[in-house]
């Protein structure tokens, strides 16, 4: 069954690789599924001095559906190599989707957890949490369930993120209570196959918070700058002055964690991203303690649909990876280091354009009051007095729609733009615009236009 599903995929590659690689927006420098839809980004680790990122894969369809983990890996998160697909849902717990989980190292060995998706003809869910175990981070063999769904929640249980402190492994899972509200819970064990519940630790109505949402999902539980951060993407917030306007949100609380005690003290939540594509973040600790996120540069909401990629049967990619940092209860992102081998022909630019498609402009304020640059004649970055706006076209309607961001001053731009991307770092990475537009192919040109004096230095990517 695996082997005919997984050959099923590489014809479906091979049938439409002329058309897919051929789409003027398919991207330079971005990781993207070879035919089909790709989601989340899965497994994040350097294992052996490897970069494994893993992805949510539907090979057969630019719709969700059963999804695959497609696999790349790279010595530098710059080049990458296409390795033989990962997991194919092949088995009766996992028919429907082996869904978004992580990976660990234990014993030289790497070890893939994920959500096993079944759904039944009535319609009815179930999960399970399934271990794959690899030698050589390149074949896996499937263990099956190892924890099944506890009676508190529903059958929205998912997503699994396992870490190991001390002589202990956790993970975390986002979850739906039986009243529908969207938490994580927290489970721990000695070996990896033995999984015991330790409790909730965040969710909608926990801790001070409100309503917050029905259902929580990739949860993601890290140590930055000593503080835990809990990163997670709840489903079910409603827009709030420029606040939750994507149809789902990514972000996190700040706290301290107690193993013991089973409590998470968190402030509030803060949106990881101001664009309009970044959803499912994940996050790793490289083997030189730096934790690098990579989130799904897109979202399920009813535009998806209608991306134009879809014609040449692809869509979606994951962001660059971003390092992050903690300052003043905050979280940073910026580019890797690693990106700056991308750059070439750099230019210091003289005047207020320049042409170009996959690049990277760095833009140095000495004097910043309202001014707006034109990306391609097709999205738009505006700063007036304190506040950022964002506007691109609506997929569907081919409206302009904002995104909008108080930030009280600007000093510093950092824009990686690709074909049809722009990852926007504001200020050092103090907030970030991620989105996908789909500009005319010929048109080049980027201007900024305002009561602003700057420098700004350009490199061609690639
Ligand atoms: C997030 C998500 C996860 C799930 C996966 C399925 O985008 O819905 O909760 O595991 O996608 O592809």
């Amino acid at each position: 069954m695996t082997e005919i599903l997984i050959q099923k995929a590489y014809k479906e590659i091979e049938k439409y690789r002329n058309k897919v690689i051929n789409d003027p927006y398919r991207l330079d420098y971005h990781l993207m599924p070879p035919v089909g839809l790709l989601n989340d980004p899965n497994g994040l680790i350097q294992f052996k001095g490897v970069y494994h990122v893993f992805y949510q894969w539907n090979p057969f369809d630019t719709a969700h559906g059963a999804k695959f983990w497609g696999h790349f890996t790279s010595e530098d998160m710059v080049h990458w190599r296409e390795e033989p697909i990962a997991l194919a849902p092949s088995e009766w717990y996992e028919i429907n989707g082996c869904y978004s989980g992580s990976a660990v190292e234990a014993d030289g060995k790497l070890y893939l957890f994920y959500t096993g998706n079944v759904k039944q003809e009535d319609g009815t869910r179930e999960t399970y949490q399934c271990l794959a175990v690899s030698e050589d981070g390149i074949h896996f063999e499937k263990h099956g369930p190892v924890l099944r769904l506890p009676e508190q929640y529903t059958a929205h249980f998912r997503d699994p993120k396992v870490w190991k402190k001390d002589e202990n492994w956790y993970m975390v899972v986002g979850a739906q209570t039986l009243d529908e509200k969207g938490i994580v819970v927290l489970f721990h064990s000695k070996d990896l196959y033995h999984w015991e519940e330790a409790g909730p630790i965040a969710g909608s109505g926990m801790n001070g918070l409100e309503d917050f949402g029905y259902m929580w999902e990739c949860p993601d539980l890290i140590h930055l700058n000593g503080k835990d951060v809990l990163l997670v993407s709840p489903q079910g917030l409603e827009p709030d002055g420029d606040f939750y306007h994507n149809l789902f949100q990514s972000g996190y609380f700040t706290g301290e964690l107690d193993l013991e005690s089973v409590k998470f003290q968190h402030g509030p939540f803060t949106e990881l991203d101001r664009g309009f594509d970044f959803y499912a973040p994940q996050t790793f600790t490289n083997e030189s303690g730096r934790t690098i996120l990579y989130a799904w540069m897109g979202i399920t909401d009813e535009q998806e649909a209608y991306q134009p990629t879809i014609v040449n049967h692809w869509v979606h990619a994951l962001t660059i990876p971003r390092e992050l940092e903690l300052q003043h209860g905050k979280i940073l992102q910026k580019p890797v280091e690693e990106l700056k081998k991308l750059r070439k022909d750099q230019e210091v630019v003289e005047g207020n354009i320049c042409e170009g498609i996959s690049m990277e402009l760095l833009v140095d304020f000495e004097k910043a009051g309202p001014f707006e640059i034109s990306f391609r004649n097709e999205a738009y970055l505006k700063f007036d007095s304190d506040k950022f706006t964002l506007k691109r076209r609506n997929f569907k309607t081919g409206e302009f729609e904002k995104r909008s961001c108080k930030i009280a001053s600007v000093s510093k731009l950092q824009i990686l733009m690709d074909h049809s991307s722009l990852e926007i770092f504001v200020n050092d990475g103090e907030e970030v615009f991620t989105a996908r537009y789909f500009p005319n192919p010929e048109d080049v040109t980027i201007s900024i236009q305002g009561d602003v004096e700057f420098t700004w230095t350009k490199w061609n990517l690639g």
